[in-house]
């Protein structure tokens, strides 16, 4: 029992020096948000779908860490606020969808999350922020481009 536990407490000791870390890389065009929205986006979404993350003390310590930052990667990896100016247009209107998509059907913030992170569960207001956000946002999209003929 006792050999056991020492080979756990040496195993996890060695998992630590496996080069898998939290990381914060530079922003390259970042969503210019506020009021409301971009309060519930920061709060709600920004840790895994941006360069902003805050990254808790237990992202830090194996192999948790690796079940965080996984998270995070694969989540910036399908949506980075950080990148969202480079995006197309046709690009952004869909992810303006899909993000009313996810809220609305509670697949947003990932459930997963919310235990550690009370505090980033939506609320109907929530929701509705974030839906009359989108809705202005695809009206800003297709009027773009004709301004810029005029
Ligand atoms: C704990 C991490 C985490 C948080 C917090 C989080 N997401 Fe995600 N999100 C993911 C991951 C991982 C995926 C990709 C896998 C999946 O779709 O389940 C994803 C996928 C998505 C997608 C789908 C993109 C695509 O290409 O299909 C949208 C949209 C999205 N998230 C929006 C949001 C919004 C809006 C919030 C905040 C209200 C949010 N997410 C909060 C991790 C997160």
């Amino acid at each position: 029992m006792k050999k056991a536990i020492l080979a756990m407490a040496a195993l996890i000791l060695m998992i630590q020096l496996i080069p898998i870390r939290p990381s914060n890389p530079p922003e390259r065009s970042p969503l210019a948000i506020t009021g409301d929205a971009g309060e519930i986006l920061t709060r709600s979404c920004f840790d895994c779908h941006s360069n902003k993350t805050r990254w808790p003390w237990y992202s830090r310590i194996a192999p948790v860490s690796w079940w965080v930052i996984d998270h995070v990667e694969e989540g910036r990896e399908h949506l980075n606020f950080s990148d969202w100016g480079l995006l197309s247009e046709e690009d952004r209107a869909e992810a303006l969808e899909e993000i009313v998509e996810e809220v609305e059907e509670r697949e947003m913030p990932l459930p997963s999350y919310l235990p550690m992170h009370p505090e980033a569960e939506l609320s109907a207001s929530d929701i509705a922020a974030l839906r009359a956000w989108a809705t202005e946002q695809s009206g800003h999209a297709t009027h773009e481009p004709e301004e810029h003929h005029e």
